[in-house]
């Protein structure tokens, strides 16, 4: 018998994966049925949403092609199952997590268990009787890393370990104490937008010109390329890659004493994996200047809307002044998906050396007569 997603996942170090969570020792072994409908994405960790948003109320989340009830039991572990009981069919991110931690169906009280989507108790039957092991929705593999929680979309297919430098937490030691705030305690902001952009253009377009992209050009750079970018790592068949680039910038930090906000060039690192479904962008670390760090999360919902998470940690000199341009830049939600819809338009005319990388263009064989 074929293993089922949940029992052939794996995950890196320290990360929490299903049913590994010290209250649930050699959780069961799953019962997923084979998914009826598919996800329409590469088989990759897909971001579900901020660790901090999933809560024990369950919410709908569209991944994909597919709708998902996401919600985190008692003992902590974010749960995915498809968004649909099997008996009336009603979304079960409209039910509740009962007192034994089971996804509860609202409307004849159907419980799951979020990790193997079992079906765990049907109310009117007698003590003692179990639902038959058929009656099972599909669960996904999820796990918490950095700012977001994934889930995997690769059904049977053997999960990578999910990436780790997402997190990365707060820009160096070095860079904090500059500043004078403590060590581990960065100033950070979060949020998210929604993208009316196929997923690939957007990923493409924080690649190339992440600044510009996310109106950040102070902390990253968004003016003209001044060097090609260097490519630092590359995994096989685009799995990851890692590029830095130099761009043109302000130096915002000189507009408090009411200095010409001088252009110069600053380097920055954007690292791009998972089928383009997480993105880090680092600024250079320099002694004038503070040290910014962006993990974002991509989620595609449908064929051509994005839902793009952000996690924003600022520290060292003018940190604060950033963090507020910041917020302004990010936080208004309907100039900054407009700002990103128009990177992505740019994006699908633009040649780079490092989009080419992601996307490899499929070998062509020529045959000799
Ligand atoms: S529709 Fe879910 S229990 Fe009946």
């Amino acid at each position: 018998m074929p293993s089922s997603p949940a029992q052939t996942a794996q995950v890196a170090p320290g990360e929490k994966p299903h049913g590994e969570s010290p209250g649930t020792p050699g959780a069961p072994a799953a019962r997923t049925p084979p998914a009826r409908q598919s996800f329409a994405l590469a088989d990759a960790w897909w971001p579900l949403g901020h660790r901090a948003e999933i809560t024990t109320s369950p919410v709908p989340v569209l991944l994909g092609a597919r709708s998902l009830a996401v919600y985190r039991d008692h003992a902590g572990i974010v749960c995915a199952l498809a968004d649909r009981c099997p008996h009336r069919r009603l979304p079960l991110s409209l039910g509740r997590v009962n007192e034994q931690g089971l996804l509860q169906c609202g409307y004849h009280g159907w419980a799951f268990d979020g990790r193997s989507g079992q079906c765990a108790l049907i109310p009117n039957f007698r003590p003692g009787e179990k639902p038959s092991s058929r009656i099972a929705v599909a669960a996904f593999p999820v796990v918490e890393t950095g700012p977001f929680a994934l889930a995997w979309t690769g059904g049977t297919a053997t999960a990578p370990p999910a990436p780790g430098w997402l997190d990365g937490g707060a820009p160096s030691r070095a860079a904090a104490e500059r500043d004078g705030s403590p060590a581990g305690c960065p100033r950070t902001l979060a949020g998210t937008v929604e993208v009316r952009a196929p997923h690939r253009q957007v990923a493409d377009a924080l690649l190339v010109n992440p600044g510009a992209a996310l109106g950040l050009g102070w902390l990253f750079g968004s003016g003209d390329e001044i060097a090609a970018p260097w490519v630092l790592d590359q995994k096989p068949d685009g799995a990851a890659v890692s590029v830095r680039r130099e761009r043109l910038t302000f130096a915002v930090r000189r507009i408090a004493t009411y200095d010409r906000a001088l252009r110069g060039s600053r380097a920055s690192t954007v690292t791009i994996a998972s089928g383009g479904s997480l993105l880090l962008v680092e600024s250079d670390t320099t002694p004038a200047l503070h040290q910014a760090r962006v993990a974002l999360g991509l989620t595609p919902t449908g064929g051509y809307r994005t839902v793009v998470r952000w996690h924003l940690t600022v520290a060292g000199p003018g940190g604060v002044a950033a963090l507020v341009a910041a917020r302004v830049a990010l936080t208004r939600s309907t100039r900054a998906a407009r700002r990103l819809e128009q990177a992505a338009d740019r994006s699908a005319t633009v040649a780079d050396p490092a989009v080419d990388l992601i996307h490899p263009e499929p070998t062509t064989t020529t045959t000799s007569a």
